[in-house]
């Protein structure tokens, strides 16, 4: 390999690699945080195992959704469920002077281990 081609692959890797810096902090949305933020806010309504049969729940409607039915995931996109639980729906109250934005992958990241 000349330098010249060595220039270039070295590079291309620095770009791969600040690209992955940047992806970084939302794939690694932390799930064990997403759990304490959810028992802390969200666990009354939307259930211990998710399936919006939190003790709240009863008084709501529409309810709370079944984030372990793999049709509810299917049918939303995650840029969606983050601007949902930033602004609330329903009689579901926004979050978004309680979580930062990272806080709010995490709890998003942790309901979706609900899904079956
Ligand atoms: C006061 C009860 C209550 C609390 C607390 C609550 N939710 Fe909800 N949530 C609801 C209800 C009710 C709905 C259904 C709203 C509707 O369909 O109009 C809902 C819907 C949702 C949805 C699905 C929106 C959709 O597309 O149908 C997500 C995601 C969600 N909540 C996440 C959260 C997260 C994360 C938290 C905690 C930070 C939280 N909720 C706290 C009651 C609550």
């Amino acid at each position: 390999m000349n330098d010249k081609k060595k220039k270039i692959l070295c590079g291309a890797l620095l770009v791969l690699l600040g690209a992955g810096a940047e992806l970084a902090p939302m794939a690694m949305a932390d799930g064990g945080e997403g759990k304490k933020i959810y028992e802390a806010h969200c666990l009354s309504c939307h259930g211990v195992q998710g399936n919006g049969k939190g003790a709240e729940a009863g008084h709501l409607s529409p309810p709370p959704p079944d984030f372990t039915d793999p049709a509810f995931w299917d049918n939303r996109t995650h840029s969606f469920l983050f601007h949902v639980i930033q602004n609330g729906l329903g009689p579901m109250p926004g979050w978004s002077e309680t979580l930062s934005p990272a806080s709010i992958e995490d709890v998003l990241s942790y309901i979706r281990s609900f899904r079956r």
